[in-house]
C-alpha cells in the first residue's frame, strides 16, 4: 500500500474518501469496504486501501448512490419551519433536511434565512468559499418573491428604490433596493437586494407601511431556483461562479 504521501496528486485510499465525504469514522468506512458495501463506478472494491481520484468518484455506499465532492457547495430549496442557525431553537434546523454524510461534514448555510422564508438557501463546507459569498464587499444580487399585506403601490416601489431608513434598531440604517416591481397594484412584489443586513426584506417593507406575508428567495447571482427542486430538496451545485459577482 503507497503511504499517503506518496500517491499521485489529487488521489486517495478509498477509506480516506468515504471518511472525508462524512461516511463516518475511519473505522467504519474501512467496515463498509471490507463488507463489500461500497462501489466503485459500478464495481465492488473490498480493498480499503486501493487509490482513486477523491474528487467526482462515482460510489455507491450501503446502497447509496454518491458522487464524491472535496468541497460540497450545494443549493437546498428551503421550506418554512427550518431555522439556518447551527443552534437551532424552536423549530428544527436545516441540516436536518441533508443527508448523514453533509450533516456529518457540518456544511454552513451562506447568509440566513428566517424561518418562516422559503426559496434559495446556499450550504457549503468551503470556508474560503463561504468568506468570498458572504463579504459585504461583494454585491450579488438576491431577488426575493414577497407576498405584502396591502397593494403594492408605485410609490411604494420608488420609495424602496430611492432608499429607506430602517429605524427599528438603535443604530438606524439606510437600505435601498436595486430593483422593486410590484405586479400591477396586487400584493405581490419582487424586490432585488445586494445588500443582506438582519431581516432586511421584511423591514424595508414595513418602511413603507406595508407588511410581509409570505417571503420566497428565487435568485442569488444567475442562479435561479428551478422547479426541479422540489420544497426540502437539495442538489450540488457545480459551478460557484453563478452566485459570485
Ligand atoms: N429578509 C428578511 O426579512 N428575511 C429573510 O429571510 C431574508 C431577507
Amino acid at each position: 500500500m503507497p503511504p499517503r504521501s506518496r500517491l499521485p496528486a489529487g488521489h486517495e485510499h478509498l477509506a480516506q474518501i468515504l471518511f472525508a465525504q462524512g461516511f463516518g469514522a475511519r473505522r467504519e468506512c474501512e467496515g463498509l469496504i471490507l463488507h463489500g458495501l461500497v462501489q466503485v463506478k459500478g464495481e465492488v472494491v473490498d480493498d480499503p486501501d486501493a487509490v482513486f481520484p477523491e474528487d467526482r468518484l462515482e460510489l455507491v455506499v450501503d446502497g447509496m448512490p454518491w458522487v464524491t465532492h472535496v468541497k460540497a457547495l450545494i443549493v437546498l430549496n428551503k421550506p418554512a419551519g427550518y431555522e439556518c442557525s447551527l443552534k437551532p431553537g424552536a423549530w428544527p434546523g436545516v441540516h436536518n433536511l441533508l443527508p448523514v454524510p453533509l450533516r456529518r461534514r457540518g456544511l454552513q448555510p451562506v447568509g440566513r434565512l428566517d424561518q418562516d422564508t422559503t426559496g434559495l438557501l446556499l450550504m457549503t463546507d468551503d470556508g474560503p468559499l463561504l468568506h468570498k459569498l458572504t463579504s459585504p464587499k461583494h454585491h450579488v444580487p438576491k431577488v426575493y418573491e414577497v407576498t405584502c399585506k396591502y397593494p403594492v403601490t408605485p410609490a411604494m416601489c420608488e420609495k424602496l428604490l430611492k432608499g429607506v431608513v430602517l429605524d427599528d434598531d438603535p443604530m438606524p440604517v439606510k437600505a435601498d433596493a436595486a430593483e422593486a416591481v410590484g405586479e400591477g397594484e396586487t400584493c405581490h412584489l419582487r424586490l432585488t437586494l445586494l445588500q443582506g443586513k438582519y431581516h432586511q426584506v421584511k423591514r424595508m417593507v414595513a418602511a413603507v407601511s406595508n407588511r410581509v406575508e409570505g417571503l420566497h428567495r428565487s435568485q442569488i447571482g444567475r442562479l435561479i431556483l428551478s422547479d426541479e427542486l422540489a420544497s426540502g430538496q437539495w442538489r450540488w451545485l457545480e459551478d460557484p461562479k453563478l452566485v459570485l459577482p
